[in-house]
């Protein structure tokens, strides 16, 4: 009797050891991926190869340059060279604006918000430093 009770008894402890093995990989794994944080906005979000030309220019280009380039510069702000983004990111208003933050003025000044996804890879690149890569 005593020696058929010890395999019912290992059989449940690795049970037990399954059940917690997958409950802590569902978790870590969850909220270690950020695309899925935009998954209901946006089928896939980058933020892991965020570059300044590959991204960052890119977006400044369509989105800001029409009124903040060479033939157009409101405000004296353009956003043409990493020199002049990564300025204006010193001064938070590079994020202040594109978030519509209290104090600065909502831009794109004539189109909707950018999207959750490209306002995350601008905070992404400021964040590490505006490298110019
Ligand atoms: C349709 C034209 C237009 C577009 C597009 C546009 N802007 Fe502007 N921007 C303006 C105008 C006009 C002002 C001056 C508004 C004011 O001071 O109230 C301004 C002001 C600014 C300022 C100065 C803010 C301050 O604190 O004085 C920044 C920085 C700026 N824009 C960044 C951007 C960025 C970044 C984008 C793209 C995401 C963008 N703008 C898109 C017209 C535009």
């Amino acid at each position: 009797m005593f020696s058929r009770q010890i395999p019912r008894v290992l059989g449940l402890a690795a049970a037990v050891a399954l059940a917690a093995g997958a409950a802590l990989g569902v978790s870590s794994c969850s909220y270690q991926n950020e695309q899925e944080l935009f998954a209901g906005e946006q089928i896939s979000c980058d933020t892991v190869s965020v570059t300044y030309r590959g991204t960052i220019a890119p977006l400044l280009a369509q989105h800001c340059q029409r009124c903040h380039g060479p033939t157009r510069a409101e405000s004296g702000v353009v956003v043409t060279s990493h020199h002049d983004v990564q300025t204006l990111g010193r001064t938070g208003q590079l994020l202040g604006v594109i978030q519509h933050k209290p104090g600065y003025p909502a831009m794109p000044d004539d189109e909707p918000m950018l999207g959750a996804c490209d306002i995350n890879k601008v905070k992404i690149w400021v964040r590490a430093g505006m490298p110019d890569n």
